[in-house]
């Protein structure tokens, strides 16, 4: 079978973890495969930065959309971020000539998910996102081709690494907002801009994209009411416990009689529950169906090396041939949206 030749555009931690693991472990997957996989071509904003990876063989662009149309990669991978400007333009280009893409950009798809979707199946190409949400934990996997005909009543969970690594050390040592967010930018996890997982925003991404698979509507994230945690303080950490509960950021959306409603904020969880048990800067997506109760899928959020592993899962079924059943773009008809209640989850 012919190589599938891969074209990478963005070489931040994510990026440069995924060039590092397909140089290092190209020849085991190659024979896993039966098919020769390689990077072949990279495009990022500087050349000359460090980032610990051999890209002098590869060939360069400057331009994201140049590398998108070029005749020498079979698949591209976008993992710029940002949900217009280069990463919107690429992908859109990708697509459009029927090229099959990856991409980890939550804030891209919450916005332009549906009318990438639309692209994708008409001109027939594959349209991977599983990194898009909870880092590793193959949660889009779960939702499109798990779930056989389960009609989902709920989905909610801890998407945002950094507000989930934040409170779990506020709330065990103590410890200042200031500070965890400087450990979590040094970890990589955190948002170029952080204002986006302090925010709630980028919970806000991830959920508008699991509800919009989940339900089949389009769900916009200027739509929700969201609340992040950069107001939390001790003193509300100490409260919680007190009264037998930890705080967790919490993206929420749930089918009701008016229509879906969908929030982000701190939420009061019961220290027992299986949510509380998820720290640091696990994840977890809990999906209510009516066949199976409640699943909830747990692992890393965030990171480097979990989010490239999730791409790496879609570069494979793809260089497989796996066809993933359409993305089933929803109907231009929407729910009416409806502020949800204040009340607690
Ligand atoms: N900044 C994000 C987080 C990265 O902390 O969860 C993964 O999407």
């Amino acid at each position: 079978q012919a190589p599938l030749r891969v074209g990478v555009a963005g070489l931040g931690n994510v990026g440069a973890t995924l060039v590092r693991i397909l140089q290092k472990d190209g020849a085991e997957l190659t024979r896993k495969l039966g098919r020769q996989l390689e990077v072949v071509a990279v495009a990022a904003r500087s050349r000359s930065r460090d980032r610990g990876i051999d890209i002098s063989g590869l060939e360069w662009f400057d331009d994201p959309v140049a590398l998108a149309k070029w005749d020498g990669i079979d698949l591209f991978v976008e993992l710029i971020g940002g949900e217009d400007g280069p990463a919107f333009a690429a992908v859109k280009a990708a697509l459009e000539i029927g090229r099959p893409v990856v991409t980890a950009n939550k804030a891209l798809l919450a916005k332009h998910g549906v009318t990438l979707a639309r692209m994708a199946e008409e001109s027939g190409a594959q349209l991977g996102f599983e990194a898009a949400v909870a880092g590793g934990i193959p949660v889009i996997k779960t939702l499109r081709e798990g779930l056989g005909s389960a009609r989902i009543a709920k989905v909610f969970g801890i998407m945002n690494g950094t507000c989930n690594y934040i409170l779990t050390r506020m709330g065990n040592e103590g410890i200042s907002f200031a500070d965890c967010l400087k450990d979590a930018q040094a970890l990589g996890y955190a948002e170029a801009d952080p204002t986006f997982d302090v925010e709630g925003f980028d919970t806000a991404h991830k959920l508008s994209i699991l509800a919009t698979l989940c339900f089949g509507y389009e769900i916009a994230p200027d739509k929700m009411r969201i609340e992040g945690i950069s107001g939390i303080t001790q003193h509300d950490i100490q409260v919680a416990h007190d009264l037998g509960y930890k705080i967790k950021l919490l993206g929420i959306a749930e089918r009701t009689e008016h229509g879906i409603e969908q929030r982000v904020h701190p939420t009061f969880v019961p220290k027992g529950s299986a949510i509380a048990g998820v720290d640091g800067v696990m994840n977890a997506v809990a999906l209510e169906t009516d066949h199976v109760h409640e699943l909830l899928l747990a692992g890393p959020g965030a990171g480097g090396p979990p989010t490239a592993s999730s791409v790496l899962s879609d570069i494979l079924d793809i260089a497989r041939g796996t066809r993933v059943p359409p993305l089933g773009v929803p109907s231009d008809e929407l729910l009416p949206y409806r502020e949800a209640p204040h009340r607690a989850h």
